[in-house]
């Protein structure tokens, strides 16, 4: 479809000015006045770096880091001593950016383990910014508890004792605390339990700061003894590295990501990008022009334009012919996809799939399961297909 209707759309409407441009010109180039609404920030109230956003009707308070500037972090911290559990995804980027920000962070993690190595590689320093586990807790005040989510239930027994009074507990998710009947996560009631949870992969929240940028967090209290559990989330919020925070529950945190990536994040959209592609196999269609129609055009022309303008902006840019089927369509798939949505919430919120994430993630040979699943995955012909098709993307071609 699209590679008929929508290149052309973007080409040639008249309505909306898109002319033949590369994703980046698109989002940088001034709207036209149909869709300048569209685009047009929400009302702004600014307060020391504390906005207060319409987002659509709702109010929200939203934390920026221009209250926290490096300095004041750096005398705010100047008593602690961040202690980085777990050296993954977001404790790479968390401790670097920490680090880069001149704060005194350590890093735990088990010894001559993948992690380790790799925190070496990265310029910490065994004895100096660089212990076990139960050595980096002990030095710490502010632990920050970065292992996997299984492996925070895993080894809670032996971190729950070192927690002791006036250190504070941070969590970058819900996941623990909040299904603590599932993951045995009891968090002593003597200190303060705060979370960042930034809103994309660890990789993201490095490269982001180093360009200057940040990344979108949430930020949340589960327990508050001293009294200053918030203002220690945002001011770690700010120090790993994020842009705005954004102020929510750990329950609510943990209950839509876990939704999100189960659904249109990844689960959902995997879903969704396998059924079309079958159906247009089973009806005829080669696999190049499957896989074009389902993922190429998504990922590398319609789902950038969206993020940057919104899916009104995207159906105006689009031709009619598009416009018109796509608008049709959309409330059928909404009225099919929406039972299961909701099945997937109530399984969020019951635990279930809590469980199944714990009791998958401890057997001793998750990661050859996993292996042997993405194995499949790859195998697939959508994706082979795929492989094929991105090989051609001119800036693939030697
Ligand atoms: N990844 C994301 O995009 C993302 C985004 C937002 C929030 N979060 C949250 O951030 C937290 C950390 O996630 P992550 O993705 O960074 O974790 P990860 O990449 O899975 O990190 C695993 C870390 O846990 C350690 N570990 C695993 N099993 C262990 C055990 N039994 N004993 C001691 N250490 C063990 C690993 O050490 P070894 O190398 O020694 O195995 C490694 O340092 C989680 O709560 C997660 O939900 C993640």
């Amino acid at each position: 479809m699209a590679s008929k209707t929508i290149p052309r759309a973007l080409r040639l409407s008249t309505r909306v000015a898109v002319p033949r441009r590369t994703f980046v010109s698109a989002v940088r180039a001034r709207p036209s006045a149909a869709t300048a609404s569209a685009v047009r920030s929400p009302v702004v109230v600014p307060a020391r770096g504390i906005k207060s956003i319409d987002f659509a009707g709702t109010k929200e308070t939203v934390y920026e880091r221009d209250d926290w500037p490096r300095e004041k972090l750096q005398d705010y911290f100047k008593n602690d001593t961040l202690a980085l559990i777990g050296y993954g995804s977001q404790g790479h980027g968390q401790g670097l950016n920490l680090r880069d920000n001149g704060l005194n962070v350590i890093v735990g993690v088990r010894k001559d383990g993948a992690s380790w190595k790799e925190a070496i590689q990265d310029g910490w320093v065994p004895g100096k910014n660089l212990f076990d586990v139960e050595t980096a807790i002990n030095k710490g005040t502010i632990v920050m508890n970065l292992l996997s989510d299984a492996a925070q239930s895993e080894t809670w027994p032996q971190i729950k004792p070192l927690l002791t009074k006036g250190k504070t507990l941070y969590f970058s998710h819900g996941f623990s605390p909040v299904f603590k009947d599932l993951t045995k996560v009891d968090v002593p009631t003597d200190i303060d339990v705060i979370l960042v949870a930034p809103k994309g992969s660890g990789r993201t929240v490095r490269s982001l700061f180093r360009e200057g940028r940040g990344i979108n967090s949430s930020i949340a209290v589960f327990q508050d003894v001293t009294g200053n559990a918030k203002e220690k989330a945002i001011a770690m919020g700010v120090a790993v590295g994020s842009g705005y925070l954004y102020e929510t529950t750990f329950e609510k945190e943990v209950y839509s990501d876990l939704y999100g990536e189960r659904g249109c994040l990844m689960g959902g959209i995997h879903g969704m990008f396998l059924a079309q592609y079958e159906v247009l196999r089973e009806r005829g269609h080669s696999p190049s022009e499957a896989f074009n129609e389902t993922v190429e055009e998504a990922t590398q022309s319609l789902y950038p334009l969206i993020g940057a303008n919104g899916m009104d902006w995207m159906y105006a840019a689009c031709s009619t012919t598009a416009r018109r089927g796509a608008i049709d369509w959309s409330p059928k798939f909404k009225d099919a996809l929406k039972p299961v949505f909701d099945e997937l919430y109530t399984s969020v919120k019951t635990g279930k799939e809590t469980q199944r994430s714990l009791d998958y993630n401890s057997q001793p040979d998750y990661r050859e399961r996993y292996d042997k699943e993405l194995e499949e995955i790859r195998n697939l012909e959508i994706w082979r297909a795929g492989k094929a098709v991105r090989s051609l993307r001119p800036e693939n071609q030697k």
